[in-house]
């Protein structure tokens, strides 16, 4: 039997980081510590079914907190680090940008001295299997026009709060790289979506708000296109990059799956019409909606809103022989079933500070519509 190496996670209560500890405990190759403060963003429930799992410790903690986080390094001496812990919604950066800098760029400096004390004092046999692999994202690159691919060559040009923090991010992860030599590689994905995705991101929102015969908020015209890859592909891709990234490189990675957000809303209501017709939802029959579609509204922009993402994931194609499995039409519907299956976990993430959310970023975009269209 293969003795599992222990590995420790940081966020892997949310979206991706759950969908990534479960790849890590199922693949029998890793026992996961996973670190998360639980925020808003997590949920308890989507672990729920590795409770009591012997290959998986959930440690609920802050990033920031320097002793817990060089305890945890030593009391289960990891073969390496994932970091995903992050404030990760643009909107919210927008409206305060605070959390954002302390977690996205404290608490990554943070995790990345408290990884270089541990891995500075590792035997040289451990010291050189060692990887800090740092979750990134292609928003750091900024807003592509009609034409072109970001890729590990591009630039950095962050345009929102978030994007800005997590450029600060990676640049620590280069340079603990560049000048402690600290085994880092970092990944730069694009819009991921699928399975347990907190609601306030536009695929799950649009999904339950359809459901519950609320309006579908697209943002100024719905011409802005990003580039969809389904979360598990995203996992596959970081869990190689850990394994077999080159140490001090970066890898973008993406689905070659561009869609405009109007045709993408659209697609939602196609296949919630299919599996979930309105007349037959008894308050969205009263009200005679016959397609979700009639939902849709354009409602005031995101400020500074990147015009478009497109990502060449040639290098980690070549380099590590990655390729995404899961197709658009399938991993959307997928996500839509997942959904409508899982109301426990969509009530959880639904109640606590979720609707002072909604409020604060949708009730000033729908005045401001119906005053311009005045
Ligand atoms: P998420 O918001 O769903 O989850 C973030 C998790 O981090 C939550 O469980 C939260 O409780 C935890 N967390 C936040 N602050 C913390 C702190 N100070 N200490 C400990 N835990 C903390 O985010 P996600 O969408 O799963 O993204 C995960 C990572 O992947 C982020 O770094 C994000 O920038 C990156 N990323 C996301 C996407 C995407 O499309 N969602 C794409 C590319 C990269
Ligand atoms: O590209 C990777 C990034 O993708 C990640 O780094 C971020 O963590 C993740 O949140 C995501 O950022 P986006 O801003 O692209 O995702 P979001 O789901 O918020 O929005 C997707 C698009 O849909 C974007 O063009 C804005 C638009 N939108 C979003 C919401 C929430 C709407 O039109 N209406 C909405 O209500």
């Amino acid at each position: 039997m293969i003795r599992r190496q222990t590995v420790l996670i940081t966020g892997g209560s949310g979206f991706i980081g759950t969908n990534l500890v479960r790849l890590l405990v199922q693949s029998g190759e890793y026992r996961v510590v996973n670190l998360d403060a639980l925020t808003y963003a997590a949920n308890p429930l989507s672990l729920a079914d590795l409770d009591g799992n012997q290959n998986y410790v959930f440690v609920k903690g802050n990033i920031m907190d320097r002793e817990l986080v060089s305890s945890l390094f030593t009391k289960y001496e990891p073969v390496g680090l994932f970091h995903l812990a992050a404030e990760s919604h643009v909107d919210r950066s927008i409206v305060n940008a605070e959390d954002f800098i302390q977690t996205n760029v404290v608490g990554t400096y943070s995790m990345l001295e408290a990884a270089r004390a541990y891995w500075n004092a590792l035997p040289v046999e451990r010291k050189s299997t060692f990887r800090f692999l740092h979750v990134s994202t292609d928003e750091v690159f900024g807003s592509l026009g009609e034409e072109g691919y970001f890729s590990e060559v591009t630039s950095y040009a962050p345009n929102s709060p978030y994007a800005a923090s997590k450029a600060a991010s990676d640049h620590f992860v280069r340079a603990f790289h560049h000048t402690y030599g600290l085994p880092t590689v970092i990944t730069n994905c694009s819009n991921n979506y699928g399975p347990y995705q907190f609601p306030e991101k536009m695929i799950p929102l649009m999904i339950l708000n359809a459901l519950s015969g609320k309006p579908l908020p697209v943002y100024g015209n719905g011409s802005n296109v990003r580039d969809w890859i389904y979360v598990e592909d995203h996992c596959g891709a970081v869990k190689l990059a850990f394994e077999k990234g080159k140490l001090g490189e970066a890898y973008a990675i993406g689905a070659n799956n561009e869609q405009k957000n109007i045709n993408l809303v659209n697609q939602i209501c196609s296949i919630l019409d299919d599996i979930a017709p309105p007349v037959e939802i008894p308050q969205l029959r009263e009200r005679g909606l016959k397609s979700y579609s009639e939902l849709i509204r354009f409602v005031a922009d995101r400020p500074g809103h990147d015009r478009r993402y497109a990502i060449d994931s040639a290098k980690v194609t070549r380099q590590l022989g990655w390729q995404a499995e899961v197709g658009f039409e399938a991993g959307l519907r997928r996500t839509i079933e997942w959904y409508l299956s899982n109301p426990k976990w969509v009530e959880h993430a639904s109640s606590g500070s979720y609707e002072d959310w909604i409020e604060k970023n949708y009730a000033w975009r729908e005045e401001r519509v119906e005053k311009e269209s005045k």
